[in-house]
């Protein structure tokens, strides 16, 4: 059985050789025939018009230039019979080569899961790239071949708006998500009708911008850009990522779009990545505003010597790279490769053999309809929620409570439960799409149950005309829910916040409702890690609950009463206050380090403010508990090339099933170069029912106890470590010591 399956194996893997082959060879054949003009429309993409996700340049040529093979890819245009339309433009250039359509499909395409952090929170990688797998299944079923995700860019600072877009803090758990995404979007293999190009985003260290402010500066060791922001890129294009978009930031002083050092050095070169680079959106023509370029076309130079290969946008390589030629300051050869990368994914995607298999009508409506997508979103909403408190057994909220009081501004709404990112189909009336919160309650509490409502307050503004009626509502009932946050539009792109307070009157609100005595509920909806302390410390029931998407509220419905027992754990740290920012968990000791939350006599600590987060990174609650023993090391001294298998008992010890996010921190506690206090290097989520045990176990290896040292190179250096098993990063349970020898 073992030789078959090594013939076959062997056979597939001649067949997959022959067929790049032959692609390489079609693609060498066809650049032979292009002109220097039909080379650069191959590097030019144009922004369609269904959807604006950037600084709109109107261009009426668009229709012609497509036609002359002068624009070789476009994004939002949405639909089978959009893209159809321009690709019948691309079927009458002279070489007839098929347009790539690109788009933000970054939480879903019709069918909208939670946003990307919120997903993170439920830590399970399975979950999390069947989400991307739905999204490239509707997104290929309409026209789309490449969709501008995952963003995979570290978020250590909650006044990014743009953390909503990705898997948070940390290193590891980010890697692992973007290899899980980058899966899904890609499916088997591309050009499969259900997989779309994933595009790897943005390279790089996007997240570090100073203060927290979307586009601004970024400055960093070339030690910490490889130990904390570059992994889950290699993870990534470990996954197989086809593209990667460079981003907006400058980095060490030089714009990523035009950085060599990141594009070929490291991206190109040392990993071989064989796809192709686009930039964002109008990010070449920027570095004439970052003060990088001279001018437009100094521009084009810059980033087409850097690695950029196609230009969103900014029309930089349209108008200048013919001229560079010409002038011999960029050589062909560059034009050709940049050219032979894009050229090689159009075959692999089978646009050539058939430029319309992707705008399938029939397939789209099918695929767009489809139940079990609508299942995967609600299963995705109900593992991204986090329960951040639940005092006196608030929660779950018993289905036999006679009357329920529904407030606040989030309750009744739609499209805010989208999130930002999401994908806006003309043809969708999302009021029937989306299951509101509000919808979702009345779909779960049955006719003994009354549900009452009143909004309270707006989202934002200082008007308070709706707090008695919100009080008199909660006064009827049995329990109260309240439900408020961030509008969708807070947090996302060009969204960094200086004030990371509940906004408005929201905090105001909570506190008039819980002064009525009455057992208070309060979900937060937002796009990153808000501050809310009143409501932290008096409420005693929260839930995290994000932007969930088209089954928001029967996601929510199903935790709010204990169908689905909440599993999941912050991927980011929440401050207590923004003066605490940037606060990560895995951060240096400091050579006087704060023995606790309280102390400030001469160590690293503000005097006003204790010195931990209000709520750390890895945590949330559960319905039930979860009891952690016995743990057990295969041995206390390995060499580099031995492992350590770890072990112990997990138990719940509760009344009710409930999956548990068991977390494997290691220190490093002495090294060439000063190491974080923990840093999560495993995980684990296991579905336990009430009083089951089971024995986890967890693999010490090289890997994960090497890190960069001051040469940027990856050791593991012989020493002390200590290994800790843990609900979250601040609530270890079980720690124990071993030693790596030489
Ligand atoms: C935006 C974003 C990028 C997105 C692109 C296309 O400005 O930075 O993430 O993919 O433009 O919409």
């Amino acid at each position: 059985m073992k030789k078959t399956t090594t013939i076959m194996l062997f056979m597939l893997s001649l067949f997959a050789s022959a067929q790049q082959q032959s692609i390489d060879q079609k693609v060498n054949d066809l650049l032979k025939k292009m002109t220097i003009e039909e080379k650069i429309g191959q590097l030019n993409q144009y922004t369609g018009d269904n959807q604006a996700t950037g600084p709109i340049t109107i261009n009426p040529n668009k229709q012609n230039e497509i036609k002359q093979g002068l624009i070789g890819s476009m994004l939002n245009v949405i639909g089978t019979k959009y893209t159809r339309g321009y690709q019948e433009l691309a079927m009458q250039s002279r070489l007839k080569i098929p347009l790539l359509f690109g788009q933000d499909v970054i939480h879903g395409y019709k069918m909208t899961f939670p946003l990307p952090l919120a997903e993170a929170a439920s830590w399970d990688l399975a979950a999390i790239e069947l989400g991307a797998r739905v999204a490239a299944t509707e997104a290929a079923a309409s026209g789309i071949h490449w969709t501008f995700a995952p963003m995979v860019d570290i978020g250590r600072d909650p006044r990014w708006g743009r953390v909503m877009e990705g898997a948070g803090e940390d290193t590891y758990l980010g890697s692992k998500i973007a290899y899980a995404r980058v899966k899904g979007f890609q499916g088997n293999k591309l050009g499969d009708l259900n997989s779309v190009m994933a595009c790897v985003k943005h390279f790089a260290a996007y997240g570090a911008g100073v203060g927290g402010r979307d586009y601004n500066s970024v400055d960093m060791s070339e030690r910490m850009l490889w130990e904390t922001y570059l992994p889950p890129f290699k993870a990534a294009l470990d996954a197989g990522a086809a593209t990667f978009m460079n981003s907006f930031n400058d980095i060490n002083g030089i714009p990523a779009t035009g950085n060599a050092h990141l594009q070929r050095d490291i991206l190109k070169e040392k990993w071989n990545f064989q796809g192709f680079v686009v930039s964002d959106w109008g990010s070449i023509g920027e570095m004439v505003a970052h003060g990088y370029s001279k001018d437009l076309k100094e521009a084009a130079y810059s980033a087409i010597t850097a690695g950029s290969d196609m230009d969103m946008e900014s029309n930089a390589y349209r108008k200048h790279l013919a001229e560079l030629v010409k002038e011999g300051r960029v050589s062909i050869d560059l034009i050709d490769d940049a050219v032979k990368r894009i050229l090689r994914k159009k075959f692999e995607l089978g646009l050539f053999d058939d430029p319309y298999r992707y705008s399938d009508e029939k397939r789209a409506e099918k695929a767009l309809n489809n139940p079990e997508h609508r299942k995967a979103a609600r299963e995705m909403a109900e593992k991204s929620i986090v329960l951040l408190k639940n005092e006196n057994q608030t929660l779950p909220i018993s289905k036999n409570a006679k009357t329920i009081a529904f407030i606040g501004p989030m309750v009744k709404e739609y499209k805010e439960n989208m999130g930002f990112w999401s994908v806006e189909l003309p043809e969708v009336d999302y009021n029937k799409w989306i299951v509101s919160q509000w919808d979702g309650l009345q779909n779960k509490v049955g006719k003994n149950t009354k549900l009452l409502y009143a909004k309270g307050c707006e989202i934002e503004g200082t008007n308070k005309d709706g707090f008695a009626e919100a009080v008199e509502t909660a006064k009827q009932a049995d329990v109260v829910i309240l439900s408020i946050g961030e509008r969708r539009d807070m947090s996302g792109e060009a969204k960094s916040r200086s004030d990371l307070h509940l906004p408005g009157v929201q905090e105001d609100l909570v506190k008039a409702v819980m002064a009525t005595g009455k057992p208070v509920v309060v979900l937060i909806n937002a796009g990153r890690p808000l501050v809310f302390n009143w409501t932290a410390d008096n409420v005693p029931a929260i839930l995290y609950t994000w932007w969930l998407g088209t089954e928001a509220g029967n996601a929510i419905a199903n935790v709010l009463f204990g169908d689905y027992n909440p599993s999941g754990k912050l991927p980011m740290t929440f401050p207590r206050e923004v003066g605490q920012i940037p606060i990560y968990y895995n951060h240096f000791s400091t050579g006087r380090p704060a023995k606790d939350e309280n102390a400030t006599n001469y160590v690293s600590a503000y005097i006003d403010l204790k010195n931990s987060p209000k709520y750390p990174f890895g945590y949330g609650l559960s319905y039930t508990t979860f009891d952690y023993s016995g743990l057990k090391l295969s041995s206390t001294k390995i060499k580099s090339n031995e492992t350590i298998k770890v072990s112990f008992q997990l138990k719940n010890t509760g009344k009710v099933a409930g999956e548990e996010v068991a977390q494997l921190y290691l220190k490093d506690k002495f090294g060439s170069v000063v190491r974080p206090v923990l840093e999560l290097r495993d995980f684990q989520k296991v579905k336990l029912n009430a009083g089951e045990s089971k024995t986890i176990e967890f693999t010490i290896d090289k890997e994960k106890l090497s890190f960069y040292n001051d040469k940027v190179e990856w050791v593991a250096e012989p020493g002390d470590f200590e290994v800790m098993i843990g609900t979250s990063s601040a609530d270890i349970k079980l720690k124990s010591d071993f030693e790596l020898v030489n």
